[in-house]
């Protein structure tokens, strides 16, 4: 199991040591031309999360290539995946053609902010796209708003996917005393403790509709939400928001896997692979 930040929750480049507790480093979502993103306030705190509506603000591809990359690549020493955003399957494809297989691990196709207008393209068109722009590894990762998230998950495998990344945020939006919205963008994505149970849901059924392996994320914060993700048939998973209120997130849940895992009683966090599933596959059997 590799320990991976959520894209678009850490800057590497601001705090390389967070990052090098890492197993690998996942970049911010990177478009064709620079973006500034979406007015402020693009941030909010709620009860159970957070909802953000940043709008995929990022340098461009031309200056993430010249700059960024090259940069990461020298102070990490760490397997880099790049996340891909667009607006068309091309842009996607364009910009997967364009990272260089030695520099980058894997590619993270970002098919599902729900800051931003989604592609014309199905995510099927697009990653069938990008397959045939890069030998990388493509992992597709999907929004849990889908209406049925298996069916794309499916159509995602059989168009050339390596993996799936579930899941991105989900909509939301909040208000203040005076009952404005609290975020300009007036709607942003709802990311934290929220969505864990969300994802896990996700996760389970993804899990049961093909055999690719998934990076979970969606409100871990603990040892045992990360056993729980691998129980449900997370192969890596993912710190997402935590990671802004706990720089030391990686090392504390590091620790707390081996005592959750202790109290479980497995010994290695890959004994508890889709360890929940069992009730499911015994009601299988008895069909
Ligand atoms: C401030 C912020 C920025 C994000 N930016 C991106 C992004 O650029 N690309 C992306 O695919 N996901 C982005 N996400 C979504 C996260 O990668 C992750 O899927 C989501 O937050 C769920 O995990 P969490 O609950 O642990 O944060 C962002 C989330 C937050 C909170």
């Amino acid at each position: 199991m590799l320990l991976l930040n959520a894209s678009g929750c850490l800057d590497a480049l601001t705090a390389p040591d967070v990052a090098r507790q890492l197993d690998a480093f996942v970049t911010k979502t990177v478009t064709p031309e620079p973006r500034g993103g979406n007015q402020p306030p693009r941030i909010a705190e709620t009860d159970f999360g957070m909802l953000n509506a940043i709008g995929l603000a990022n340098p461009g591809r031309e200056r993430f290539l010249s700059r960024n990359l090259p940069e990461l690549t020298a102070i990490l020493e760490l397997p880099i995946w790049v996340s891909v955003g667009g607006f068309s399957a091309v842009e996607y494809a364009e910009t997967c053609a364009a990272l260089p297989d030695d520099a980058v691990a894997a590619i993270e196709l970002n098919l599902s902010c729900p800051n931003v207008d989604a592609a014309p393209e199905s995510a099927a068109e697009i990653v069938a796209a990008c397959r045939a722009a890069t030998q990388l590894p493509l992992f597709a990762k999907l929004s849990p708003a889908a209406w049925d998230v298996t069916e794309v998950a499916r159509a995602v495998e059989a168009a050339g996917a390596d993996g799936l990344s579930l899941v991105n945020t989900i909509r939301g939006a909040v208000l203040d005393a005076d009952l404005r919205p609290r975020l300009a963008n007036v709607t942003g994505g709802y990311s934290g403790t929220a969505l864990k149970p969300i994802a896990l849901a996700v996760i389970f059924a993804c899990k049961r509709a093909t055999d690719l392996p998934i990076v979970g994320m969606g409100g871990v914060q603990s040892g045992r939400d990360v056993l729980e993700f691998v129980a449900c048939g997370a192969t890596h998973v993912a710190l997402g928001t935590t990671l802004f209120s706990d720089p030391d997130a990686p090392r504390r849940v590091r620790s707390e896997l081996r005592t959750a895992l202790d109290e479980a009683g497995f010994e290695r966090v890959e004994d508890a692979f889709c360890a929940a599933h069992e009730p499911v596959a015994a009601m299988d059997n008895h069909a």
